[in-house]
């Protein structure tokens, strides 16, 4: 099976429910892996020890949800807002995702994943960005699983980005569509996400995949991310599983088999 979808599948997930999808596990999922620092508060740790516990769950839960059938996942690991944190917090952070992104790297690659990076990669130490295309560059033949890591990225900043280069294009505003808009973004490439998962329990989903998200279906758990495990993992794809997704038409056949 392809990782990734063409523009015109995409159109297809928003006009209506795509059978041929591997039953009721979503395609694409995407995680806002908060928590970290309620997690070191909790173990009476510091906010570096936080981030790191998050860092290494990362890779069980991409196993997991590979074995579920989940083909594509997007992991928001900074925001544009980020950078308002201390200094030194910025700084572990920075740190931590070059380091595991080129240990990692190698681990993916050898699992046929396929790394990219959505975000703003202009206002990252060259260290840290070299680290990343790298890794981007190192992975790009793989399809297995498709990773999109988020880090420094915002959805608005992306969406603005997308206007400004379909301006500096001169595209003209009478052919511009939905689909040139999503050529334009960071995540071109790639589905939209069928599942946002939100750890640490809140409900907002702070700059996220605006646009990607229109028709995702949203899961929030309590569990801080560090914690985020197998039986968090079952019980949001089970939440998934018994959603019906109409995308604003009327329901159908469908809904009556799901019980909506
Ligand atoms: C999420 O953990 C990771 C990032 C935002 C980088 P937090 O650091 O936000 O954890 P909480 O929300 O303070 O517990
Ligand atoms: C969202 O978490 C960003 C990431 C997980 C990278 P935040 O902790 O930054 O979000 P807010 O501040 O609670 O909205
Ligand atoms: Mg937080």
């Amino acid at each position: 099976m392809p990782a990734e979808r063409n523009h015109a599948d995409r159109q297809h997930d928003l006009g209506g429910r795509d059978e041929s999808k591997n039953g009721n596990v979503p395609y694409h999922v995407a995680i806002i892996m908060d928590g970290n620092g309620r997690w070191a508060h909790q173990h009476g740790m510091g906010i570096e020890d936080g981030h790191r516990a998050g860092f290494t769950n990362i890779e069980p839960v991409l196993e997991r949800l590979a074995e579920e059938g989940v083909r594509e996942v997007t992991l928001f690991a900074f925001s544009t807002e980020n950078w308002q944190r201390p200094p030194d917090e910025v700084e572990s952070l920075m740190s931590l995702m070059s380091d595991e992104i080129a240990a990692g790297a190698k681990r993916f690659n050898q699992k046929r994943v396929r790394l990219r990076h959505i975000g703003d990669d202009s206002r990252l130490s060259h260290v840290v960005r070299d680290k990343v295309r790298e890794a981007v560059a190192l992975t790009s033949g793989n399809s297995e699983l498709t990773l999109n890591v988020a880090f420094d990225y915002g959805g608005r900043s992306e969406i603005v980005r997308a206007i400004r280069r379909i301006v500096s294009e001169g595209i003209d505003p009478d052919v511009i569509d939905e689909s040139t808009v999503e050529r334009h973004l960071y995540t071109a490439d790639g589905s939209d996400p069928d599942l946002v998962i939100r750890t640490g329990g809140e409900f907002r989903i702070s700059n996220f995949l605006l646009w990607q998200s229109a028709y995702a279906e949203f899961h929030s758990t309590p569990t801080l991310w560090p914690d985020f495990g197998e039986h968090d993992i079952a019980a949001a794809l089970q939440a998934y599983a018994s959603r019906d997704r109409r995308f604003g038409a009327r329901p159908g056949i469908d809904s009556e088999r799901h019980g909506g």
